[in-house]
């Protein structure tokens, strides 16, 4: 079975409103060329402005507009917290969960985003969960004991019908942001390490059909190489995501046998 492939933009705290609608604007009269069924492409945007982009990318096939964090409750007194009802009720489709900056800077764990992907997958909005070591971990040969504490507390709680809608994102933490992206062959070798620990925890169909990006200063200029690896099945894009010629150009570097 052939997975899909994605391109996500997590546009993060940036852009005013007037440049974020500009900005999907742009992405919408070019991004269908180089889409279809089986090539999506995400964009997570700052909350405030998810109501308005899911307008204006209603109806637009092969897109889907997300956010970047949510908390698990339904609703209630969680004051400053946003419910997944309240995602749906607007039209979100997709959420990232696990991103490091949301682990490192405001302390989130494992735990807490075993909950978030249930809840997610619950009300129907696909998580795009994120997994990574640090410099120091990767220093100290610890990656993979890393990834594995990671897939296994934040999402082996899910049954096999919920897990086959996740999407994984491999962010090496170290590479976020930084201009340093992993190699093709070091995300390659965590890539397929992930799809294994899948395997072995739910099987090889399964294993097989789970899109696992990478995030982490992919750049139009690194993007061939890294999407070309057999494991790694699109990106989760930071900086490059909010120009849209830099974001086209990364979907343009997917394989071409997929577009
Ligand atoms: P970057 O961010 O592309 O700016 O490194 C990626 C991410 O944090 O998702």
């Amino acid at each position: 079975m052939k997975r899909p492939k994605i391109i996500a933009g997590n546009w993060k705290m940036n852009l005013s409103f007037e440049e974020a609608t500009q900005l999907t604007q742009e992405i919408l009269t070019q991004y269908q060329s180089y889409t279809n069924e089986q090539v999506k492409v995400m964009l997570f945007v700052p909350f405030i402005y998810a109501q308005k982009i899911t307008e204006i990318c209603a109806n637009k096939p092969n897109l889907y507009v997300g956010v970047q964090n949510m908390y698990y409750q339904k609703s209630g007194a969680f004051t400053g917290e946003i419910s997944p009802v309240m995602l749906k009720s607007i039209g979100v489709k997709t959420v990232i969960i696990g991103h490091s900056e949301r682990r490192t800077l405001f302390y989130e764990d494992n735990a807490l985003l075993a909950k978030k992907v249930k809840s997610a997958l619950e009300h129907n909005l696909i998580p795009v969960f994120c997994v990574g070591e640090t410099l120091q971990e990767r220093e100290h040969n610890k990656t993979k004991e890393i990834i594995q504490t990671q897939i296994k507390e934040g999402l082996f709680h899910l049954s096999k019908e919920e897990f086959k809608e996740v999407v994984i994102a491999y962010e090496p933490v170290w590479a976020i942001g930084t201009g340093k992206n992993a190699s093709p062959e070091q995300a390659q070798e965590v890539h397929a390490y992930i799809r294994n620990l899948i395997q072995m925890q739910y099987n090889s169909d399964i294993a097989q059909a789970i899109p696992i990006l990478y995030g982490g200063s992919m750049k139009p200029d690194n993007a061939t190489e890294l999407l070309k690896q057999p494991d790694i099945d699109g990106g989760l894009i930071g900086g490059a995501s909010l120009k849209s010629k830099d974001f086209i150009q990364i979907l343009q570097s997917l394989p071409q046998s997929n577009v």
